[in-house]
């Protein structure tokens, strides 16, 4: 993996959005579509709005980018100010020119007689556009990567899982309250996030130093679910000083 360290968060995300729009504007230039993997929580909103002034600035286009997002809490409206549609509506695509049509967002309202399939055709949506180009991520508190949380295997596909209480604990104070934030959700799995072409994780904060240490470092195992990443042959992390201020880089 390697590993990049910046002064600050938005450095960081400078750097994310840089390599996002690179890739996208090579690609653009020869009409070749490029295919996002998005996270939603706190660590990316900098990268979105600096690619909202990639797009405002210098005419960065997304008319042929596809995205597809790890995960959204199930069950989960749409329209509810909670859901991660509405996360990434507010942080990105209403702010750039993408096609609604080549959004994709695992849907929090799909019956659950239908769920499974459903993820089925999450995963073959994803591989019938080519696969993921550029996959970001954050990761939890507990080592999970979109909302595969401990105990999730590297051949976990997208799928409804149950949130980890840790898990839960975080999402509190979105939620005014842990007992109004949903058990459930639906997330891509290990497997799908790994066959992603390109990765770049990021972490924020003190918070997170200690997590980032042991998924970088330590053994690869389902109990922390981002040493998986350490499989993938191609992961760039972007870490602040603080999250990266308990590696021994020597
Ligand atoms: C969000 C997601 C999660 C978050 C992680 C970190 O789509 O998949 O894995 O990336 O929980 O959350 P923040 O960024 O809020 O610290």
């Amino acid at each position: 993996m390697n590993i990049n360290i910046f002064e600050n968060s938005d450095l960081g995300s400078q750097f994310v959005a840089n390599r996002i729009g690179k890739v996208l504007a090579a690609r653009n230039s020869v009409s070749r579509p490029t295919v996002l993997g998005l996270a939603t929580g706190s660590t990316p909103i900098e990268v979105y709005s600096e690619l909202i002034k990639k797009h405002r600035d210098e005419g960065l286009s997304f008319e042929n980018v596809v995205t597809f997002n790890l995960d959204e809490y199930y069950p989960m409206e749409p329209s509810d100010i909670q859901s991660y549609y509405h996360f990434m509506h507010q942080h990105l695509f209403d702010s750039v020119d993408i096609q609604p049509d080549n959004v994709f967002i695992p849907n929090g309202k799909i019956h659950e007689h239908k769920v499974i399939k459903y993820c089925e055709q999450y995963d073959d949506k994803i591989a019938q556009v080519g696969g993921i180009d550029i996959q970001i991520l954050g990761i939890g508190a507990n080592g999970h990567i979109g909302f595969n949380e401990p105990g999730s295997e590297l051949n976990s596909v997208t799928r409804l899982v149950e949130l980890d209480e840790q898990t839960r604990k975080d999402a509190a104070a979105t939620f005014n309250g842990i007992e109004n934030v949903p058990t459930s959700a639906i997330t891509m799995g290990i497997n799908t996030i790994l066959k992603a072409k390109e990765i770049l994780i990021m972490a924020w904060g003190k918070r997170k130093a200690e997590i980032i240490k042991q998924c970088l470092f330590g053994e690869v195992t389902s109990t922390k679910p981002a040493t998986f990443l350490q499989t993938h042959p191609n992961v760039s992390v972007v870490l602040d000083a603080e999250a990266a201020s308990l590696l021994d880089l020597d």
